[in-house]
């Protein structure tokens, strides 16, 4: 009776019928037919689990529930007031020492640290549920099925995107990268230009370099104001019918600023162009809502957002999916492959071959539960400026110190203080607060055009976030003084 059911359920759902589904669904909660696990016959056929159903059982007599996040649910920030003292209890590497003294962790631009319940999700996935995601037949691979997909929603809500736009891979880098080979090295060539900013990062330079040579395009580089910014009025003296992409990131990883990214995007558009946002240091600091700003991609990754290393998003436009070719081939991305063709999946699984960074991805869902629960953006904006304003203010009374972040004004906001001495180089310093346990990053920031536009110098970054204390900023400037005031 029971193999009847399965097959009046197979010539229901046949899987031309789940790939159309999957065009509009993305394909990503499916699950074998209740009772039919002995049955090999009907591996390939599968069901839709309807989202808007929040709460599933995977299969008959299975142990877990799953209840998921609306989808179309704004995302709102915590709307408390923060108590900055107890988040930072949350983080456990705070409770560490090294040669007596407490940790002083300053490079949260680099990556931040996890809060315990990102730590405790990542183990419950490796003690309890390992499997592989989107394979298995048996619960618990379906249940780590659906908390891979649980984080999809939690990013798309994050950012203000639909679920099938959120493509994972293994960081900001690697998106960038991503973009690159599935739109840009079809849609940019010879005499073709693209645009960056003369402060990105190499994450978001070297693959256009490359792929400038590669194409013969042209790549410009857009100075920034003196306010350390991409001003619109100067990129439009960049942007020409040539332009098909403008590649910029939304807060510079050595200044700190912030650019008008709505602007740029729309002055972009005028012209044509698409525009990728690299948005691994702004991720962290204020609501993105990647609608509003309608670019056509936008990178950040996990680490730097309170979760692991070795995840990343690339949220790609729907309406360019169409543009889109594929580069990377493997198991996971197909509904079928004969010796001469293979059939893909839709958006955006058919970006996600092999196995994916599973723990990764359920860990940055558990860093969004985490900024939801816990974080208003504009009461740790006011926290880290007041950091910053702090140290600024100290560092600006030590001769032969220069500040190269801009020192936020009233009513501006920076995460970050950037700096160089006449007497001492950045690795000295750099190594002397290590001896002391307070870390900060030195050298060239992976920013190395706009050092060399600097003068060439290694700087000092000492970054912030929502966990960091007024007295780490005094251990700072105490350890600054001893060294750069004999
Ligand atoms: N991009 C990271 C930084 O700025 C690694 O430190």
């Amino acid at each position: 009776m029971k193999k009847i059911l399965s097959l009046l359920a197979a010539l229901v759902f046949t899987q031309a019928q789940a790939k159309e589904l999957d065009k509009y669904d993305c394909g990503q909660h499916y699950c074998r037919i209740p009772g039919n696990k002995s049955s090999g016959i009907f591996r390939d056929v599968l069901i839709k689990k309807i989202f808007d159903e929040r709460a599933f059982k995977s299969g008959a007599g299975a142990d877990y529930e799953f209840s998921f996040p609306q989808e179309n649910q704004e995302f709102t920030s915590f709307q408390g007031q923060m108590n900055f003292a107890e988040l930072r209890s949350f983080f456990p590497i705070f409770k560490t020492q090294s040669k007596g003294n407490s940790l002083t962790y300053l490079d949260s631009g680099a990556t931040a640290q996890m809060p315990q319940s990102v730590i405790d999700e990542i183990v419950a996935y490796y003690a309890t549920y390992k499997s592989n995601v989107g394979r298995g037949m048996y619960e618990f691979a379906e249940h780590a099925t659906s908390k891979f997909e649980e984080a999809r929603v939690k990013v798309a809500r994050f950012i203000g995107a639909k679920k099938e736009e959120i493509v994972f891979t293994s960081g900001a880098t690697a998106s960038i990268n991503l973009a690159a080979h599935i739109w840009a090295d079809c849609h940019i060539g010879a005499g073709d230009e693209i645009i960056v900013s003369e402060v990105e990062h190499n994450a978001n330079f070297i693959p256009w370099q490359q792929l400038a040579l590669k194409k013969g395009a042209v790549l410009k580089r857009v100075p920034l104001s003196d306010k350390g910014v991409v001003e619109v009025e100067t990129l439009k003296q960049y942007l020409c019918k040539k332009t098909k992409l403008v590649a910029i990131t939304q807060q510079s990883n050595i200044l700190g600023t912030i650019s008008d990214i709505a602007g740029i995007v729309s002055a972009a558009h005028a012209v044509g162009a698409k525009v990728l946002v690299d948005g691994a240091q702004s991720i962290v600091h204020r609501k993105i809502d990647v609608k509003a700003l309608d670019c056509d991609f936008f990178a950040f990754s996990a680490h730097k957002l309170f979760g692991p290393t070795g995840v990343g998003v690339l949220y790609i436009k729907q309406a360019i999916f169409d543009q889109c070719q594929l580069c990377n081939f493997g198991g996971g991305m197909v509904y079928s492959v004969s010796p001469e063709v293979t059939e893909f999946k839709g958006m955006p699984h058919r970006l996600e071959p092999g196995t994916q960074p599973i723990a990764q991805v359920i860990g940055l869902g558990a860093a969004i539960d985490f900024i939801e629960k816990n974080i208003n953006f504009e009461q740790a904006q006011e926290h880290e400026t007041a950091l910053v304003l702090k140290l600024a203010t100290a560092l600006q009374e030590i001769p032969g110190v220069t500040i190269i972040s801009p020192v936020p004004g009233l009513g501006e906001h920076n995460s970050m203080v950037t700096f160089t001495s006449d007497t001492i180089h950045a690795y000295d310093i750099a190594e002397y607060l290590s001896e002391r346990n307070v870390a900060v990053r030195a050298g060239f920031h992976c920013a190395q055009l706009y050092h060399d536009k600097l003068g060439g110098n290694a700087t000092v970054r000492a970054s912030f976030t929502f966990y960091n204390t007024f007295d780490e900023v005094d251990f700072l400037i105490e350890c600054l003084k001893k060294l750069l005031l004999v």
